[in-house]
């Protein structure tokens, strides 16, 4: 496979994308791998686009009980544990596990791009929820992600301009960015009740109006008494950054993942809308916004 860049853990291209190799590894695994069923629900997602965040609020909905303000697994577990990624959990050092056994509706996040998902995701016409974030704060987030990594690993921090550089080149995590999301919205496109597209922003703008959405996408929508009751505000406060990051699992527990131990405080960092000026320069800023605009030109896609 071709090799980029001279980093110290280098990329790796592969049908387009790009991704360093345990992860590419594992979703390769998962491709081969993978069966999926008809009633589970896929999580997709780019980095830093809000994964943590989608797979709480999901697998609230989904295992919902009369406590959900109590809720003991996401009290207890990081929303990681709760919803495993394919390439990052579940298909890890050459282990093919058993999914048979869990309950329906399974739910499991991915990166994996469209284009190489296990062939049987499409097959068995199993659901996917998109979610999606402005390019520009999604940059920010895995700049800063990927430099906490470097800094436990002593290695040398990656400045703004050398990280924009690569990232606008396409050479990300899952990248190039535009692409990924391009492939799951044409995904959305040709099969629109089965591929569900959601913006971070418009998620944090009304979040019942979405859960809602979420709830009756996946086949669990609220009942009127539900509503009455305040379950979906519940579950929106339970799953909010405010909550969920100040749990102690979320405070101070590690997941082991297939890019080795994390601690799983690396997923909550600030979690708002339009961080990016704080960073950014009016050039860098207009850099992103162009390759977005002429990238998503006609797709009917923008932020
Ligand atoms: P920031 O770095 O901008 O704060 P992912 O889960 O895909 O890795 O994305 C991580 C981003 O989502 C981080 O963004 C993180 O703070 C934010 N995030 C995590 N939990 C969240 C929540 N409950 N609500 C909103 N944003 C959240």
């Amino acid at each position: 496979l071709p090799r980029v860049g001279g980093f110290k853990r280098p990329f790796y291209c592969y049908n387009g994308w790009y991704a360093r190799l345990p992860s590419l590894v594992s979703a390769m695994v998962a491709r081969e791998h993978f069966q999926a069923q008809p009633t589970d629900v896929l999580l997709a997602t780019c980095p830093k686009s809000g994964t943590t965040w989608l797979k709480a609020l999901l697998f609230a909905t989904v295992n919902r009980s009369s406590h959900t303000n109590s809720h003991p697994p996401l009290a207890t577990l990081s929303p990681h544990q709760c919803v495993p990624s394919l390439e990052f959990s579940v298909y890890v050092n050459d282990r093919i596990p058993d999914l048979d056994a869990l309950s329906s509706p399974r739910l499991f996040g991915t990166h994996i791009p469209f284009q190489s998902l296990p062939a049987s995701v499409i097959d068995a016409g199993c659901r996917i929820v998109y979610l999606y974030r402005d390019p520009k704060d999604c940059f920010i987030s895995l700049w800063h992600f990927a430099n906490k990594f470097r800094a436990k690993d002593n290695i040398e921090l990656w400045t703004l301009d050398e990280f924009l550089e690569h990232f606008s080149n396409g050479i990300s995590p899952f990248g190039p960015y535009w692409d990924h999301v391009l492939g799951y919205w044409n995904g959305h496109l040709e099969r629109p009740q089965k591929v569900l597209f959601l913006k971070y922003e418009e998620l944090m703008q009304h979040p019942e109006v979405h859960l809602k959405r979420l709830a009756e996408f996946v086949g669990c929508p609220f009942t009127e008494d539900e509503e009455k009751e305040g379950v979906v505000e519940g579950i929106i406060r339970l799953c909010s950054f405010e909550n969920l990051s100040n749990l102690e699992v979320n405070k101070i527990g590690r997941s082991e993942l297939a890019i080795g131990t994390v601690e799983n405080s690396i997923f909550f960092r600030r979690g708002e809308v339009g961080d990016w000026v704080n960073h950014l320069t009016p050039e860098m800023a207009r850099r992103l916004e162009e390759i977005t605009e002429s990238k998503f030109r006609g797709s009917g896609l923008s932020f």
